[in-house]
């Protein structure tokens, strides 16, 4: 199981857009995979279509990580047709907000500790809030890699490279297993010189850590997401297009997966 966050600390550059592009090219491919919802304001949650109403969420298993409390919080999502082990979500609520203000080293392992009671998945996604507060946290420390969504302007930079920074500070101290995977820009348009200069400037700043393909900018994204259809089902324009970019990434992930799982078997 590799468990990737997905973070950034900015709002609205598509962090839950790329845990809902990866979830939906795992689907695709059989990857069984939970995503967890950080985020206070859940659309992650909202995005995979949940059906079931759960009594629990993830607020609940940060306070309680018990196997009892965490399988209440963990709902099939609507995109596998709400058969549970396929595609699964722990709920995000806004009750997770209590946690954005602790720094207990206990509270800071929970979901790790929760996630370390699972079985069945290849891959977690854990979609984190924009700020480093305890959430995002408590998201890294829980985590093998992390992912950092940035957009080609000039704060999303800036945040790219606090997002890095953080991962860097955290290895040294709480999650010495976590490694930046890289920056994915999103909302890239090939046509605009700010665009490519950011892009180049990111590339400049952070060499290899800067993540091929770029994500397009596509209303297919707002389209797909509106519908609550996972990506690679979007027929429409921009849908294939960016299926593929999310596949590339995955593929990136699920390497990145199985080099931990090398260097970690013994002689
Ligand atoms: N590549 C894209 N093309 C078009 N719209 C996008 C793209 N990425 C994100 N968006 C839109 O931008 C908004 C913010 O994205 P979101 O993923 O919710 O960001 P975050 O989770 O970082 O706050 C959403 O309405 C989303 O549909
Ligand atoms: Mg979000």
């Amino acid at each position: 199981m590799v468990v990737l966050a997905v973070s950034s600390l900015k709002g609205g550059v598509g962090k839950t857009t790329v845990t809902l592009g990866l979830a939906s090219a795992a689907l695709a491919r059989g990857v069984p995979t939970l995503v967890v919802d950080l985020d206070p304001q859940a659309d992650a949650t909202t995005g995979l279509d949940v059906a079931a109403r759960r009594d629990a969420t993830v607020a609940d298993v940060l306070a309680n990580p018990r196997r009892g409390e965490i399988a209440r919080a963990v709902a099939p999502s609507g995109w596998a047709g709400d058969q549970p082990g396929v595609l699964d979500v722990m709920l995000g609520s806004e009750a997770s907000v209590d946690h954005d203000h602790t720094s207990r080293p206990r509270a800071m392992r929970a979901l790790a500790t929760a996630l370390g009671k699972l079985a069945g998945y290849d891959l977690v996604l854990v979609d984190c809030p924009p700020s480093l507060g305890g959430l995002t946290r408590t998201g890294l420390v829980a985590s093998d890699r992390a992912l950092v969504v940035s957009e080609p302007a000039i704060f999303s930079v800036a945040a790219a490279d606090r997002a890095l920074r953080a991962v860097d500070a955290l290895r040294r101290s709480d999650a010495p297993q976590l490694q930046p995977l890289g920056i994915v820009v999103n909302r890239f348009r090939e046509r605009s010189p700010e665009h490519r200069y950011r892009l180049e400037e990111l590339t400049t700043l952070f060499g290899p850590l800067v993540l091929r393909p770029t994500l397009p900018d596509r209303s297919a994204v707002q389209q797909s997401q509106g519908a609550t259809t996972p990506v690679h089902r979007w027929t429409g324009h921009g849908g294939p297009e960016l299926a593929a970019a999310f596949d590339s990434h995955l593929d990136r992930v699920l390497r990145a997966g199985a080099s931990r799982r090398q260097a970690r078997r013994p002689d």
